[in-house]
């Protein structure tokens, strides 16, 4: 395991510096200068890496750019098909689209790290198909223009291609300044939130943008309880994955990358007291495991 404590950096706004520069002194700046190392020494996970806050976004940008035209296929591969079938399942448990009758009662849905489009195209699928339902949008926001570049291509070959139901929007979940207060019927995140840099202030997001009674819904890795089945999957996930990875995209790194980042998630009850702070109500248990909690489902109410 690598562990790599990132140098501190000291980076002070370009007048405080000029002013320190020009004094010559930085004992007389101590205050100042001690407050802005504990500013720059917050530190986040990367991986098993501890990085700066300051520096994930790039890092797991690079990752993403590395991986997005290869993205679906290694889904395929890595999860041996079965990510198909949860998100199948996150799509149904949600049953996007019901009781929309007319323009009003439409669904504004809002997928969040929605890359490639996965969920947002099942959401669309679910609704028209399941539920008659023609009205329903979905914007898929991501921090990554070239996982959304293959959204967009993909989304060419589904008949939302030109029907205004479905919306690309560059962002980071951290800062969704796009988005208006209470505006929002579904918030969906599927394999994203545990690449963000600060997970509470997402979180914080969805509840603002969300209507009262809207609901947050995440499908993310997580922890399998059975110690003689997690014996086995983490040798293939460590074992098999950066290998595949390193096989089929050439990027053994980033796969190795992903499958550490799982390892860093949250429990299922430690993500569901997350959900509840920033002031969701959970449903039930709060979750659902998949494939004995090889990933898990979060749902959480904004309430009325
Ligand atoms: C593993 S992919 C999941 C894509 C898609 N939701 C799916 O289920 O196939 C993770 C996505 O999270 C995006 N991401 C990472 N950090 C983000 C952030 N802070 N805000 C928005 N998207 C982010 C990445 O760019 C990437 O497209």
């Amino acid at each position: 395991m690598s562990l790599r404590i990132a140098s501190r950096r000291l980076r002070l706004p370009s007048q405080c510096s000029r002013s320190l520069a020009r004094r010559g002194s930085s004992q007389s700046f101590k205050p100042l200068q001690e407050a802005s190392e504990k500013h720059n020494a917050k530190t986040t996970h990367f991986g098993f890496e501890t990085v700066p806050e300051a520096e994930k976004e790039a890092r797991v940008g690079k990752v993403f750019s590395s991986v997005a035209s290869s993205y679906d296929t290694m889904n395929d591969l890595m999860s041996l098909g079965i990510h198909r079938l949860w998100k199948d399942h996150f799509v149904r448990s949600l049953n996007p689209g019901s009781r929309a009758a007319s323009q009003d009662q439409a669904w504004s849905i809002l997928d969040i790290a929605g890359g490639t489009g996965d969920i947002a195209f099942r959401m669309l699928d679910h609704a028209t198909n399941v539920n008659g339902d023609n009205l329903t949008k979905v914007t898929i926001s991501d921090i990554n223009p070239d996982m959304l570049e293959e959204g967009k291509k993909r989304s060419l070959q589904t008949p939302y291609a030109n029907s205004g139901r479905i919306d690309f929007k560059v962002g980071n979940a951290e800062k969704l300044g796009f988005v208006a207060d209470n505006s929002i019927d579904l918030y969906t995140v599927a394999f994203g939130i545990r690449n963000f840099t600060d997970k509470d202030v997402a979180l914080r997001e969805a509840f603002r943008v969300l209507k009262p009674g809207g609901v947050f819904a995440c499908l993310e890795f997580s922890h399998v309880d059975s110690s003689l089945f997690n014996a086995f999957y983490k040798r293939w996930s460590f074992g098999a994955i950066p290998l595949i990875g390193q096989v089929v995209a050439g990027d053994r790194d980033s796969y190795q990358y992903l499958v550490e980042s799982i390892e860093r998630f949250p429990t299922q009850k430690e993500f569901k007291a997350m959900i509840q702070k920033a002031g969701f109500v959970t449903p039930g248990v709060g979750y659902e495991n998949l494939t004995g909690g090889i990933a898990a489902i979060h749902k959480g109410i904004k309430p009325v």
